[in-house]
């Protein structure tokens, strides 16, 4: 491989692509099409030159790691089934993206978090990065998602996109974080329950840790905890000092703009100021 072909991936974007915008999440397995084809054309247009994608289970995943318990970890043999069943669903929601990247000749090359990865109490305790790292300098864009995954202590456990997300920005050191999800950012309350909730637009890490408990789970199957769940994985990151910021990416143009870093709707989550430090 020539080193001019090697692309710096220190200035990487980590995207999520939340399965409640990628797939219609109130009915089963429903994939959500012509968003997806959208979300895949406007980040071709961007022309983001390092960038990981990592996309949610939505109406695939979560239905039947939720039916077989998987996120309750190994109780018995009747839900070793339910563990290829999760991972199965996930597979063909993946298979979309996939299509739809490369589709718009993005270089996209799908990664199964359950081959490369082991938790230990659902927290990813081993990660194999060598082909992802690799990949990356070459520059292809990997795609990872949330995924059933053998678990040290429990058997097994679900690893939700936002662990991951928020891991691989830690781990690889990414410029920022964009999650793309089906609510313009965090509200004061859940925008699908309280239609008086108010988008918080910037937001610092010690208000965001004050919020919490006013930000809810979602309303339709999420085992991995909704918008709160989001938060609680976020944080470890964005102590690091990695942006974040959080879009409607069931609105055209928001993601294309987060990954150009124009001005865009939504809330900006940074570490603040603390301790006299000025505000990154
Ligand atoms: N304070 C809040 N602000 C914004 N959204 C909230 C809040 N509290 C709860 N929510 C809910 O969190 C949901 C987003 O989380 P959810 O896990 O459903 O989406 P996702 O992560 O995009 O999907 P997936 O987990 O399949 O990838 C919103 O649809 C909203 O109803
Ligand atoms: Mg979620």
């Amino acid at each position: 491989m020539k080193e001019n072909i090697i692309t710096n991936i220190s200035k990487l974007t980590i995207l999520k692509l939340g399965g409640s915008v990628i797939t219609t999440k109130d009915s089963f397995f429903t994939p959500n099409k012509k968003a997806i084809i959208r979300l895949a054309e406007e980040i071709a247009r961007s022309d983001v030159k390092s960038l990981i994608i990592v996309h949610g289970g939505g109406s695939f995943g979560h239905p039947v790691a939720k039916q077989y318990k998987i996120n309750k970890g190994y109780k018995d043999s009747s839900q070793i089934i339910g563990f290829s069943k999760t991972h199965q669903a996930m597979t063909t929601l993946n298979k979309l993206i996939m299509d739809s990247l490369i589709g718009q000749n993005i270089p996209a090359i799908e990664i199964q978090p359950s081959s490369c990865m082991i938790t230990k109490s659902g927290r990813i305790q081993v990660m194999e990065q060598r082909p992802l790292t690799k990949l990356l300098r070459m520059g292809f864009v990997p795609v990872l998602y949330g995924d059933a995954v053998l678990d040290a202590d429990t058997g097994f456990a679900i690893l939700s996109g936002d662990q991951l997300v928020s891991t691989l920005a830690i781990q690889l050191n990414a410029r920022h974080i964009i999650i793309g999800t089906d609510v313009d950012g965090i509200c004061t309350a859940d925008p699908k329950i309280d239609l008086s909730a108010k988008l918080i637009h910037h937001i610092s890490l010690s208000e965001l840790k004050k919020l919490q408990p006013n930000v809810g789970k979602a309303k339709v199957t999420d085992v991995t905890g909704g918008m709160f769940g989001k938060i609680i994985e976020l944080i470890p990151a964005i102590e690091q000092k990695i942006k974040v910021i959080i879009v409607n990416a069931a609105k055209s143009n928001n993601v294309y703009k987060a990954l150009k870093g124009e001005k865009v709707v939504g809330t900006i989550i940074n570490k603040g100021v603390e301790n006299g430090a000025k505000p990154n």
